[in-house]
């Protein structure tokens, strides 16, 4: 089975499904069709089936003009039908893991892929889990689903874990050029699964587990977490200071060694580092054991955003205004500069808070012409001279990079700048309050 299917991915002739076409599976699929794999994506959402089907990207990372001619080519097309998967060859699994609301993982979205997986699955299949999940998943989830069927791992299927570890908007590392961590149940399952990505991504690194694959994921996303954790904690403490923490972070990161720069910032966002952590906590639960510094971190930066809405409403108090009854313009509702997503964004918290204190708030994002709040659905206002003047605070909340910080500076009465986004204003520079 392994030399038939190692053929078979070195000659293009195996066939790959990706189960779940979003943010990770959707740059994927278009890597290897790119590489001349016939890709069949496959997902639950209809109208994003249609739309790759025909031709149109929802993923800010993937331009509809390089999606496009691979589906032209057929090497990729997308179903909702999951019956296809008995003439695949290998199968990734990219479906989300979110939290549940008492913040434990909520895994049933990779449950729900695997059994499709294991009603199709046959000899010589490779099947690799994508999403991001605790230490164990894989292992104890996804291997006892597949063997039910009576087949072997190793030996008649193979199966690994590879963590996506894109960052989504980054310009100069993508799903193809960031080095995969590849782990599998068997040595023989490793192999082949680094075989599969080394023919498409830059490279692939084996570990020794599935279990090692999974942790090495949680660790770089905790790592992010704790660290910017941290820096908001410093931006706090340099608030009271009364000393500028971006000042602080610049000249620290003239370092050579032993530092590496974060920045603090209105709150975590995304489908990544305000959950993976917990995936990572809700586990070593289960061993009796607490995970201090994740815990510790997700508590300062969930509370960014009322830190941010106590500083607006103290810079208001400054012009001897109330946040009651002002009215707040919010520049960047998308969690990160320069992309769409408003997943878990922080945006819609402060803009919440904002709400219930009063303000009348509108907002701006070149790249999310609506949010859904509670019950109401808000659009993106333009951004012009008036609207800026007649706002009694303008929040600047992802710093992206289509704005022109000067203008709004100078037409605006006073900014609120979580991102550092004004640094290189040089007029009007009174009117800016930062983080
Ligand atoms: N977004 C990121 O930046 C990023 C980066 C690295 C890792 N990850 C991880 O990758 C995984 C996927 O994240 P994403 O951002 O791509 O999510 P996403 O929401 O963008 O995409 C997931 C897709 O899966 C589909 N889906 C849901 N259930 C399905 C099912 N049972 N069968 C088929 N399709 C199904 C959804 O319709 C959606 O299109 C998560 O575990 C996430 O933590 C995400």
């Amino acid at each position: 089975m392994y030399k038939t299917l190692e053929k078979k991915i070195k000659n293009r002739t195996a066939v790959v499904g990706v189960i779940g076409m979003g943010y990770v599976g959707l740059p994927l699929a278009v890597e290897l069709g790119r590489e001349n794999f016939k890709v069949i994506g496959i997902d639950i959402n209809s109208h994003r089936v249609n739309r790759i089907n025909s031709g149109k990207s929802d993923i800010d990372d993937v331009k509809d003009k390089d999606l496009k001619p691979l589906v032209k080519s057929g090497n990729i097309k997308a179903t909702t039908n999951f019956a296809v998967l008995k003439k695949v060859d290998c199968v990734t699994i990219c479906v989300p893991t979110p939290l549940s609301k008492t913040k434990d993982p909520d895994v049933s979205y990779i449950l729900a892929g695997v059994s499709e997986v294991q009603k199709y699955l046959h000899p010589g299949q490779l099947v690799i889990l994508e999403s991001t999940t605790y230490p164990g998943s894989t292992e104890e989830l996804i291997l006892p689903m597949l063997e039910e069927t009576g087949l072997e791992v190793g030996k008649d299927f193979f199966l690994a874990f590879s963590p996506e570890r894109v960052d989504p908007g980054n310009k100069k590392y993508s799903t193809k050029n960031t080095p995969r961590v590849v782990g599998g149940i068997t040595p023989q399952c490793t192999k082949i699964a680094k075989l599969f990505y080394e023919q498409t991504l830059t490279d692939a690194v084996p570990v020794s587990s599935t279990k090692s694959a999974e942790m090495v994921k949680l660790l770089e996303n905790t790592f992010r977490s704790v660290n910017i954790g941290l820096v908001n904690e410093v931006a706090l403490m340099c608030d009271r200071l009364k000393i500028d923490v971006w000042e602080i972070i610049d000249a620290a990161n003239t370092k050579p060694f032993g530092f590496m720069p974060f920045y603090p910032g209105p709150g975590l966002g995304g489908h990544c580092i305000p959950i993976d952590p917990h995936y990572l906590s809700w586990k070593l639960k289960s061993l009796n054991y607490y995970a201090r510094f994740i815990e510790l971190a997700g508590d300062i930066n969930s509370h960014m955003p009322e830190y941010v809405v106590e500083r607006i409403n103290r810079a208001l108090n400054q012009k001897k205004k109330s946040l009651k009854g002002s009215k707040v313009l919010v520049l960047g509702v998308a969690y990160k500069r320069d992309i769409k997503d408003v997943r878990e964004s922080p945006a819609l918290d402060v803009i919440k808070l904002l709400q219930n204190g009063g303000a009348q708030v509108k907002y701006n994002d070149p790249h999310v012409f609506s949010i859904r709040m509670d019950d109401s659905v808000m659009k993106s206002v333009r951004l012009t001279k008036k609207i800026l003047l007649g706002s009694d605070c303008v929040v600047v909340l992802a710093d992206h990079s289509a704005y022109d910080y000067e203008f709004i500076v100078r037409n605006a009465q006073l900014v609120m700048d979580t991102r550092n986004a004004t640094k290189y204003v040089k007029k009007n520079r009174e009117k800016i309050v930062k983080l």
